[in-house]
């Protein structure tokens, strides 16, 4: 197994983790059940994967049990929830954080994540001081953040009085490259990790190609890409030449990137791509030709999080109408 610190911390994670919003089971469709995610997760770290990440509002709280419940009885797994961006006060996200412990039945988060921005009304050095001091009350190793673009990263970072923000957590893929520009080297400059969300582009990079889930038919990114024949028929070549599945290699490309991609999975074959793509080197060439032919998804324009107009009280009453993501 390949192992690699997170950000400027401690945390020693394996170079690709387990995404586990599947788990919250309002987004991903049908064709698993709760015992086909414990025994993926299991499998995975009796492999050695030691990172899972999940988040209060995957199923509102469904996800976090059943991370909770799959961890039982193992003691190194490093695990990163996250505390929704309409969660401002003080008391809010504290409470939300002891929520969170208790469905993951852990004694401390090891990474605490603010899902995404606060609104625009409020200062986001307050919301920082808060989750700062999520860590001095004990309850939280690590912090860190989620969908911050460039400048909202960089305001971040200068708040931050006592602890560091050991990481940004962003969507990164073969087809969503635009951070490359100016997030991604600030992020390395500061060393703040890296961890890529929809890292196979909701499927479409396993080859997928058409949607059977909510979280698919609504990404403009699975459709865009879904069309790429010159992406897939590449892809295609590369896994038969290095006899691994085309999840493998997206993968492997974001590692070789300087990235953690946190995959989402339902079943252990899902898992045994995985462990493919920590085991595979790619040669520099096909890295180049990867790079070269996914140029253009350089060119997504880093889109201001739209979600901060919306006041967060209406943010959680709509989100508690749901029942989650
Ligand atoms: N911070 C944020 O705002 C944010 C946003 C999105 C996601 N995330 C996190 O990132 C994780 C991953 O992102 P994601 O779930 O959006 O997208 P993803 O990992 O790119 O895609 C997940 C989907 O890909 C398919 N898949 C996974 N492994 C496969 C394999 N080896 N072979 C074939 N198909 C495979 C499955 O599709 P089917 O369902 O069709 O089987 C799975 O549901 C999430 O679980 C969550 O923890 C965070």
């Amino acid at each position: 197994m390949q192992y690699t610190r997170l950000g400027s911390s401690d945390l020693k994670v394996s170079v690709i983790g387990i995404g586990a919003w599947q788990a919250g089971f309002k987004s991903w469709g049908k064709g698993y059940t709760r015992e086909d995610l414990i025994n993926s997760y299991r499998y995975a770290f009796e492999n050695g994967i030691n990172f899972i990440d999940t988040a209060e509002i995957y199923g509102y709280g469904k996800s976090e049990e059943i991370v909770g419940e799959a961890i039982k009885g193992y003691n190194d797994i490093v695990v990163a929830t996250k505390v929704s961006g309409f969660r401002t006060s003080e008391d809010d996200i504290i409470k939300a954080a002891e929520r969170s412990i208790r469905r993951l039945g852990v004694r401390e988060i090891d990474l605490y994540q603010l899902h995404w921005p606060n609104p625009i009304y409020i200062d986001i050095c307050k919301v920082i001081k808060r989750m700062e001091k999520t860590i001095s009350e004990g309850y939280v190793r690590y912090i860190g953040l989620s969908n911050f673009t460039f400048k909202l990263l960089r305001k971040a970072y200068e708040c931050t009085r006592k602890y560091d923000i050991i990481s940004n957590q962003i969507q990164y893929s073969l087809v969503y490259r635009g951070y490359e520009i100016d997030l991604i080297p600030f992020m390395k400059r500061f060393k703040i990790g890296l961890i890529a969300y929809s890292p196979l582009g909701k499927g479409v990079l396993a080859g997928k190609t058409k949607p059977t889930s909510t979280a698919q038919r609504t990404s403009t990114i699975f459709h865009k890409a879904s069309k790429d024949t010159i992406l897939r028929e590449k892809l295609e070549e590369l896994s038969i030449k290095y006899g691994v599945t085309k999840a493998a290699v997206a993968l492997r490309w974001i590692v070789d990137k300087g990235g953690i991609p946190i995959p989402g999975v339902k079943k252990i074959r899902h898992i045994d791509s995985i462990l493919e793509a920590i085991k595979l080197r790619l040669r520099e060439k096909d890295l180049k030709v990867l790079d070269e032919i996914t140029s253009k998804y350089r060119e997504n324009i880093e889109t201001y999080p739209l979600i901060r107009f919306i006041p967060g009280t209406l943010q959680k009453v709509v989100f508690r109408l749901l029942g989650g993501l």
